[in-house]
């Protein structure tokens, strides 16, 4: 695996893979690596010739009073997991080339950032696009992978590409969770023992709403209500929001008459997870708790208890 810390190294390689007509799939990251994001790996590899996977804590997309210094890091063990998955460059942009002293250019999309996740953080959404943009830049990818876990970052970058006209396919991901339905984040590291059980409230919560809808209920006030009480009611967590909205648009609905999700942010302790649900009055399909990975020798990496 090569490892790639330079903007210009970075376009070199993605140049020569180009030009041997190599496809290049590309899944930008935060580190601290979990399965979740070892599948997005699996998805771009099976689209692609040459795999990236870019590793940056983006410092502008996080809010002055948030976790931007304590983001578990672990580069060692993301190193070891990403060479188990055959990764083939692994980019590690630095912060003083990628916001050099004067940096003054974002790229900010508009209304599907303004609600949920954006109105308790206002900024990272843009923090979010404008690196997602450099590292597109950077890695020169023909298809670029995001996991549906963070759904309205997802439909963000989708209207980026579209609206810029990047040459690049957005491809969605599974959301990968744990034996008990929760989710799988990096941000989980943060847990204790007690929150770390109290936080499978919010797959429950999100399982309850769809389960009324598969037993036809369409009023999204009454599914989000179902997903509220369950979640009001869990130990040590305080709601951010629980919102049902248009898949496509992000805004809130009256029936679900299309695809729509049940999106929820709460605190459980002082941790922010977030998490969604599709309601697809297509199909009615349960939320899955584990998608299957081929991952082989990822167990080994394990070396800060990150599994
Ligand atoms: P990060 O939180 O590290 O997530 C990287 C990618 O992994 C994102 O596309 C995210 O949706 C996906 N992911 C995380 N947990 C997942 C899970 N349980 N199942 C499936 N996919 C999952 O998202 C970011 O980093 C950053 O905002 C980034 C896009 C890298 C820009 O800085």
């Amino acid at each position: 695996m090569q490892v790639i810390e330079s903007v210009l190294e970075m376009q070199r390689w993605a140049d020569q893979q180009r030009g041997h007509g190599r496809r290049i799939g590309f899944v930008p990251t935060m580190g601290y690596l979990h399965r979740g994001h070892l599948s997005l790996v699996e998805i771009a590899r099976s689209r692609a010739d040459s795999v990236v996977v870019s590793i940056f804590v983006n410092p502008l997309q996080f809010g002055a009073n948030e976790d931007f210094q304590r983001y578990p890091r672990d580069l060692e063990g993301d190193r070891c997991k990403l060479e188990s998955v055959a990764v083939d460059a692994l980019f590690l942009p630095r912060s003083d080339e990628f916001y050099p002293p004067g940096f003054q250019t974002q790229v900010e999309v508009e209304r599907v950032t303004r609600g949920l996740c954006g109105v308790s953080r206002p900024t990272h959404f843009r923090g979010v696009t404008t690196v997602v943009a450099k590292l597109f830049l950077a890695v020169k990818p023909h298809v670029a992978v995001f996991g549906l876990k963070d759904f309205q970052q997802l439909v963000t970058i989708r209207r980026m590409v579209r609206d810029l006209n990047f040459d690049v396919e957005i491809v969605p991901a599974p959301i990968v969770r744990e034996p008990d339905g929760l989710a799988m984040s990096s941000r989980n590291a943060y847990l204790s023992p007690e929150e770390r059980h109290a936080a499978r409230g919010i797959f429950e919560a999100l399982t309850r709403a769809h389960a009324a809808f598969a037993a036809g209920e369409r009023a999204a006030q009454r599914l989000r209500d179902v997903a509220a009480d369950h979640l009001s009611a869990a130990p040590l967590t305080r709601i951010d929001y629980v919102e049902v909205v248009d898949a496509e648009t992000l805004e809130p609905v009256q029936t679900v008459e299309r695809p729509a999700v049940v999106a929820v942010a709460a605190f459980v302790g002082s941790t922010r997870l977030i998490d969604n649900c599709l309601l697809d009055p297509a199909g009615v399909a349960q939320p899955a708790t584990q998608q299957p990975i081929a991952v082989s020798h990822f167990e080994q990496c394990v070396t800060e208890g990150n599994g």
